[in-house]
């Protein structure tokens, strides 16, 4: 068995380390952020994810879990040592390495024996290598003759369900270059070898490319039907049952092909530029995520003249907003629609109320700060009060099944803008809304 260290316990890391530690290793955290540390400590988790606080919990308890930031003896406790550490991206969508760069000289300072350095955070093509060359030459300064081997192992974990994307992964891809670290990390993720789950063992650089091949073709598959949408709208076809037909089709798959306002997160917006920039960098544009990223960027805007026209113009018009975040279940805002389609209608005079079951302090205190033609409501019948339209964002189970008589009564207009797709046509028409899905 070997010991586990996992550097940064951000999303990534606290994941990976937690879930490392219920396969039965010995895992320490690490993060130089000590008031987190003290959280962990102390029976807290900086982050919501579901499962994570029972896992956490178990493992802490048996003493097989440990968080600490002190760096000397995390780095010393370890066989393996996996960088978790934020890769921000800069201004002009590049990644910003100097956390995975402070990381590494962490390591050279303290290795004590030969060790394996797992890159974990999605970095750009060429990383893993950079970080091998980083730490000989850190090591050669500081005159230590000890070797290590470096691995490339991408994660794929979605939010709100990263417990489970860890236990369960589709694959799990490992670049590597020496044999004897490869057997390390069978012997790392030997619980999901026995569960036979996929593993694809391959070069450092293929590993770091099928991470962002992966993300940048679901935002692809998003704006795909995005686009259709917007064409059906145009034609009278139902983007719906093109996305059902398309999806049976076992070549194309159903997953992923649900219209909306754009799409959003940590991670698709990051990545599809990141792998742009990839492409910019060697000569070889990937213009298809070109598109895919100026795609995007138009469809919210899309979306939010769809508003405009349809209301005649929103000039002091109150716009009920159902749903901040850019997914359901997450507090997340970080490139949602709402944050382009809110300020867009306060442009042109609208008057916002919001409701989000998670996300309203993240409005209020980040996204949208100061603003005073925003009002935070209670729950969704108060967002609608006097409200000429209602705006569904994000697809939280609660809106599914809003008392849509009730909401006639609240509204003073009739305009129902279900960005979703969750709701029917002919019974909110039937309400007496006029109805405004995507591409339906
Ligand atoms: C994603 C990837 O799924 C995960 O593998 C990767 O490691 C990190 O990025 P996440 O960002 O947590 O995970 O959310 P996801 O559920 O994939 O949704 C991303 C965005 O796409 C959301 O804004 C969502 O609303 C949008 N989306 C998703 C659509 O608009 N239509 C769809 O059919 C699917």
């Amino acid at each position: 068995m070997h010991n586990i260290t996992v550097l940064g316990t951000g999303y990534v890391g606290l994941v990976t380390g937690s879930c490392l530690s219920d396969f039965g290793l010995e895992v320490t955290c690490c993060d130089v952020d000590q008031t987190k540390i003290d959280t962990l400590n102390s029976g807290g988790i900086p982050i919501y994810e579901e499962g994570l606080d029972l896992i956490i919990k178990r493992n802490r308890d048996t003493g097989r879990l440990t968080f600490t930031s002190d760096i000397k003896k995390a780095v010393e406790a370890a066989k393996v040592i996996f960088i978790a550490v934020g890769t921000p991206a800069r201004a002009d969508g590049t990644a910003d390495l100097s956390y995975v760069e402070n990381a590494v000289k962490d390591i050279a300072k303290y290795i004590n024996n030969e060790k394996v350095i797992v890159s974990k955070s999605t970095v750009p093509i060429g990383t893993t290598r950079k970080i091998k060359k980083w730490l000989e030459e850190d090591l050669k300064l500081l005159k230590k003759n000890i070797s290590f081997e470096v691995i490339s192992n991408p994660e794929f974990l979605r939010e709100g369900s990263a417990v489970y994307d860890f236990m369960h992964p589709d694959r799990v891809i490992i670049g590597y270059e020496s044999d004897a670290a490869l057997a390390v990390m069978k012997d790392v993720y030997r619980v999901l070898y026995l569960n036979e789950t996929p593993f694809v063992e391959t070069t450092l650089e293929t590993a770091e490319t099928i991470k962002y091949a992966s993300n940048s073709f679901l935002a692809l598959k998003i704006s795909y039907i995005n686009q259709i949408a917007e064409l059906c709208e145009k034609t009278g076809a139902n983007v719906a049952d093109v996305a059902k037909a398309m999806g049976k089709d076992g070549r194309i798959g159903s997953k992923f092909l649900h219209p909306g306002p754009g799409y959003g997160g940590s991670c698709f917006p990051k990545d599809t530029h990141a792998f742009a920039a990839a492409g910019r960098k060697y000569g070889s544009p990937l213009t298809i995520i070109e598109t895919v990223i100026n795609f995007n960027e138009t469809h919210k805007q899309y979306v939010t003249n769809k508003i405009i026209t349809k209301m005649g113009a929103v000039k002091d018009k109150t716009i009920g907003i159902l749903g901040l975040a850019f997914k359901p279940n997450t507090d997340d805002m970080r490139d949602a629609s709402s944050i382009f389609i809110i300020p867009a209608l306060l442009k042109k005079g609208a008057k916002i109320r919001v409701y989000d079951p998670a996300a309203m302090k993240e409005a209020r205190e980040k996204y949208f700060k100061g603003e005073k033609q925003i009002a935070y409501c209670t729950n969704e019948y108060d967002t609608l009060a006097e409200a000429d339209a209602l705006v569904i964002l994000t697809e939280w189970n609660q809106f599914r099944n809003l008392d849509i008589k009730k909401i006639k009564t609240k509204m003073t207009g009739n305009f129902f803008f279900d960005y979703r797709n969750i709701y029917k046509r002919k019974e909110i028409e039937a309400a007496g809304f006029v109805y405004e899905g995507i591409g339906v």
